[in-house]
């Protein structure tokens, strides 16, 4: 349950707003850190699931390396204070801009996507009188058994070079003076509680490493990407990911050499149970099997229930000890009717004005949020500031 010791720093506050948990946020980081140490694996948050700029700046002083999606990533990280040699940067279709941004920028890595995007970049160095750093993203069709919108590593996703494109990806790589080639990296899914799912992409990872070595090429770094899931339905139970267990996975099933390097790009595992989205009760609405609870927040400060039908647990901090319990559907107040947090969620009796919490919205909400019908972007708090 969120804690009713905050609800009275919270009355004064207008809603919605995000509010971030740092106590939990530094246990989360320090678990993270200890157990990627002990088995020396390099770790980039995914500035994806949360880019505000005091969450990078905790995250970056903890250790973490920065994993990106886009020029103004790559430029959020760096103005927070990662380091560049440990900015890694992926994405399907990066722009000319970015990719030069990038290069001049001297990041760590360019996880590339495609055959086109290699010879692209290799142009680019060269205009530039750099060399680029690449890892390939492969596609290893390996099943991540998550949502469809969030499974990346299936043939039939757009992400990365496919297996059998490997040998013509070396043949650029031959022909390309601005471009070293110093990894591969792989990210199959998203949310994923199911550790067996990485344990087939380690094995796939293994042959694929065999590939190269034939050809005599030494592949010096391999970045697995993230997808360690949490439990959006008992954020307290073990706010905390087992990080142990997934991190020793990877040495476990991964038959490496005592150099090279493995990477990971966890984003949702660090980050989304230290926050929560707060709103308050704007009218309750008796419907004709339930009743409504228009909150002040919407899908445009929590989209993930409306794009992939995600649950989230919602409480009713100001009427938590009341007795009465009654159905809701828990709504926002924009003009979609996907506008709908959850349908009939037992709350206790509800009421116009009081604050609700909607749990585990620290990863993939206020980086997502959206300005449709013209809405104010939700303001952010973190524990320190209240
Ligand atoms: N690396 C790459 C290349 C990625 O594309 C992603 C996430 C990550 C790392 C971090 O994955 P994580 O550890 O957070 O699972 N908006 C969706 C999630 C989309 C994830 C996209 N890529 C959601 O709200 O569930």
């Amino acid at each position: 349950m969120f804690s009713a010791a905050l609800l009275k720093k919270f009355q004064h506050i207008p809603t919605p707003f995000y509010f971030y948990d740092t106590k939990l946020l530094g246990e989360t980081l320090k678990a993270a850190i200890k157990s990627a140490e002990k088995h020396n694996i390099e770790l980039h948050y995914a500035l994806k699931a949360n880019s505000n700029k005091d969450i990078l700046k905790l995250i970056k002083t903890a250790g973490f390396g920065a994993d990106c999606v886009s020029g103004n990533e790559v430029k959020q990280a760096i103005d927070c204070g990662f380091k560049v040699n440990n900015v890694v940067y992926a994405g399907v279709g990066k722009s000319d801009t970015e990719i030069r941004f990038a290069i001049k920028k001297n990041i760590f890595c360019f996880n590339c996507e495609s055959i086109e995007e290699i010879r692209v970049m290799n142009a680019i160095a060269k205009s530039e009188n750099k060399t680029a750093r690449i890892a390939f993203r492969i596609n290893p069709n390996v099943n991540a058994n998550t949502h469809h919108y969030i499974t990346t590593g299936l043939e039939e996703n757009k992400f990365g070079i496919n297996v059998w494109e490997l040998d013509d990806a070396l043949g650029v790589i031959r022909k390309s003076k601005n471009i070293k080639l110093i990894g591969i990296h792989f990210h199959i899914g998203s949310q994923i509680n199911d550790l067996t799912v990485f344990k087939n992409l380690c094995l796939k990872v293994n042959e694929l490493l065999e590939w190269f070595s034939n050809r005599n090429i030494f592949i010096e770094n391999i970045n697995l990407g993230g997808g360690l899931g949490v439990d959006y339905y008992h954020p307290d139970v073990k706010p905390v990911p087992d990080f142990e267990n997934y991190f020793s996975l990877f040495r476990k099933f991964l038959k490496i050499e005592p150099t090279q390097q493995i990477h990971l790009e966890p984003g949702r595992a660090i980050v989304a149970q230290c926050g929560s989205l707060i709103s308050r009760v704007l009218f309750v609405k008796k419907g004709v099997q339930t009743n409504f609870a228009i909150l002040d927040a919407g899908m445009t400060e929590l989209l993930r229930p409306a794009l992939y039908q995600s649950y989230h647990t919602i409480e009713n901090v100001t009427g938590a000890k009341r007795k009465e319990v009654n159905k809701y559907d828990v709504t926002g107040p924009i003009c979609e009717s996907s506008d709908c947090f959850r349908k009939a969620v037992e709350l206790p009796e509800t009421k116009r004005g009081d604050i609700i919490a909607i749990r585990t919205a620290g990863a993939y909400a206020e980086s997502m949020s959206l300005t449709y019908n013209l809405r104010s972007k939700a303001k952010a708090y973190l524990a320190t500031d209240l």
